[in-house]
Order: structure tokens, then sequence, then C-alpha cells
């Protein structure tokens, strides 16, 4: 039985009422908090920053999976560390030595993930993927919740989950971006599994059973 990782992104909670909604995660199915941290260089939108994170950490009770859309990363890594991050997953496009700051997130205790945008080919990681821990694959362009899925993820799944079993590793595959209840149980049949979800849990009218659901539908 394959158990689906689900990891609703906090981008899209209300922040008015922010701890009302990490104990709403706590108490539900899901499995991650994925926390979005945007620079406004490396993406055009600039979300939160230490201050916020420290606030969820305290009252989070799930794994921290910090995904950070900025450049230079490496500047960070002890802070996001230090903050209590789980998971600390870096662009392929951010990282001039991605291979070094890999090896720097893992010596600061954390799992180390690389996220690739869209365009980026999952070819590209052939000579690391060993190295990972995770990798996150991009289903729409980052920098914002509610965009629509890009349907050629499927493609990319397949063939990262194809290279994965070829390499002996035990990486994991997450997928980011439009996720909702038409593609979940695609993408887990073409080897996801984690899969983030944004707007999709928090703006619905039962958010705590659309996690549920997700779930049901993407145990296999
Ligand atoms: C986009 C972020 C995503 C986003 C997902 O740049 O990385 O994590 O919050 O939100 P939805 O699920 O609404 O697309
Ligand atoms: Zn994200």
């Amino acid at each position: 039985m394959k158990n689906t990782i689900i990891a609703p992104s906090v981008l899209a909670a209300d922040f008015a009422n922010l701890q009302r909604d990490i104990e709403m995660i706590n108490a539900s199915e899901a499995d991650w908090f994925h926390i979005d941290i945007m620079d406004g260089v490396f993406v055009p939108n600039i979300s939160f920053g230490m201050p916020v994170l420290e606030a969820i950490t305290k009252h989070a009770k799930k794994t921290i999976d910090v995904h950070l859309m900025i450049v230079d990363p490496d500047r960070y890594i002890k802070t996001f560390a230090d903050l209590g991050a789980n998971i600390l997953s870096v662009h392929y496009e951010a990282c001039t030595h991605l291979h070094r700051t890999l090896q720097a997130i893992k010596a600061e205790g954390m799992q180390a993930g690389v996220v690739l945008n869209p365009h980026t080919s999952v070819g590209l990681l052939e000579d690391i993927i060993n190295d990972i821990d995770l990798v996150c694959i991009m289903s729409v362009n980052p920098g914002f919740g509610g965009q629509s899925f890009i349907e050629n993820t499927y493609s990319k799944v397949e063939k990262l989950k194809a290279m994965i079993i070829r390499k002996n590793t035990s990486t994991i595959i997450e997928i980011d971006g439009g996720v909702t209840n038409k593609n979940a149980k695609q993408l887990v049949i073409a080897g996801a599994d984690v899969l983030v979800a944004g707007n999709f849990v928090f703006k619905a009218e039962n958010p705590t059973q659309t996690i549920a659901d997700l779930k049901v539908l993407t145990t296999l």
C-alpha cells in the first residue's frame, strides 16, 4: 500500500488567524507543513520570513518542509535549521554549487531537497540524484498560490521515478502547485510521494475534510 504524504502550503492560510490554521493542520490527517519563503528576487513575490516561520514552528506538530525561493540560499541554511526546518529545499536554478549546498544542508541535520522549475529538465539531476533526499517538481511557475497545474508534470514525474529506480536511491518526489482532487491520484500513479496543496485545502469549505479526502484518494 502506498501512503502519500499530504503537505498543506501555509502560504494559502489566513495570516490573521495563523494559529487557528496551524492547529487545523495539527489535528488533520495532513503529514507535513509546507512553508514557502520568497525573496522578491528569485520569484516576483515576497511571502514571509524568519519571524513568521518562528511563529509557525512554535505551534506546528508535524514535519516542517521549507521551500526556499530565494537567490543564494547558502546564506541562510543555518538560520533555517535553527528555526526548526526538517527538510530544506533549494531551487536548482538558484544554486551555482548545488552539491556543496546539499552537503551544507545535511551538515545542519536537515534533509536536503532540490526544486525544479517547470522548464528545468529532470535529466539535469542524473549526476547528483544519490545526494538528494527529496526532489520537488514545480507544477506551476513558483511565486504564487492558486495557479493552474501544468500537464507536462506527469511525464517529468515518470522520468524522475525511472531515474530514481535506475540509480537505486531512496529519493522521494514532491509535487508543488495547482494540486487538486483532479490530478492527485494520477500524480501518485506517475510516482509522486508528496503532494503540496495550498488553495485546494485552505479555500475549501471544510479544509480538514478536504485533507482527509486527498489522503483516501492518494492511498493506492
Ligand atoms: C508556489 C508555492 C506553492 C504554493 C502552492 O510558488 O511554492 O507551494 O503555495 O499553492 P497552490 O496549491 O494553491 O498552487
Ligand atoms: Zn512551495
